[in-house]
């Protein structure tokens, strides 16, 4: 989704919106530290077991009825696709509590983040912005993007379409108003596809 070479993975990561993915855990297994902040991590792991169970046939329908709308290359069915979800949580589930712990699963959200500023050399934001644009404004999207500047030095954000595959049309203005303060901004094609079409990252530098 991001792109991400080994110079990127040494690298001190902020997740921002990770929910319960298992990328935390798999640097953690290959001895990095990634920090995670989600408005979820107030809850148990039980609790976040049963609202991500419940989801599961809602979604493999979904998925199903939409077939056509997604890449079925690397993940083959719906069924599939609903089994690796799972399974990803499961890797989460089992890292959680020793992660809450060692201060790797912090509940905040956008756009506020508890850091300091230039804290993190990378800030990635999966499957939130742009992807809701529906639930979340413009002027949300740029006080989240400018509060992930300021703590990273760099961030990325995918995908840049909507649930449905509509392109975001928060894209176009978030770039304009943040070229107009200073930020450079570039729509970067990544190797993963999913959501048909979903295939480019937005990456955000702040002004010097
Ligand atoms: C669809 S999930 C994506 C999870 C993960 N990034 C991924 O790609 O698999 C969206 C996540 O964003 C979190 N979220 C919602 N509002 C947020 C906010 N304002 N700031 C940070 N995270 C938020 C939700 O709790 C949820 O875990």
């Amino acid at each position: 989704m991001f792109d991400l070479g080994d110079a990127e993975l040494a690298s001190n990561i902020l997740g921002v919106g990770d929910g319960p993915a298992s990328f935390n855990v798999e640097m953690h297994e290959r001895g990095r530290r990634v920090i995670s902040v989600d408005p979820i991590y107030v809850f148990s792991g039980d609790q976040i077991r049963a609202r991500v169970e419940a989801t599961h046939d809602q979604l493999v329908t979904a998925c199903r009825e939409h077939h056509d709308r997604f890449v079925w290359n690397h993940i083959r069915t719906p069924e599939e696709m609903g089994r690796v979800r799972l399974a990803a949580m499961e890797r989460f589930l089992a890292d959680y509590d020793a992660g809450r712990r060692d201060g790797r699963y912090l509940p905040a959200k956008l756009p506020e983040l508890p850091f300091a500023d230039g804290q993190f050399d990378l800030a990635l934001c999966s499957h939130l912005l742009f992807l809701y644009s529906d639930h979340l404004s413009l002027s949300l999207h740029l006080a989240g993007i400018t509060e992930m500047a300021r703590v990273a030095r760099e961030v990325r954000i995918f995908p840049l379409l909507m649930l449905g595959n509509t392109p975001s049309p928060h894209v176009g203005p978030v770039c304009e108003e943040l070229r107009r303060r200073g930020y450079a901004v570039e729509l970067r094609r990544v190797p993963y596809e999913f959501q048909k079409g979903g295939n480019e990252m937005m990456v955000v530098r702040r002004a010097r």
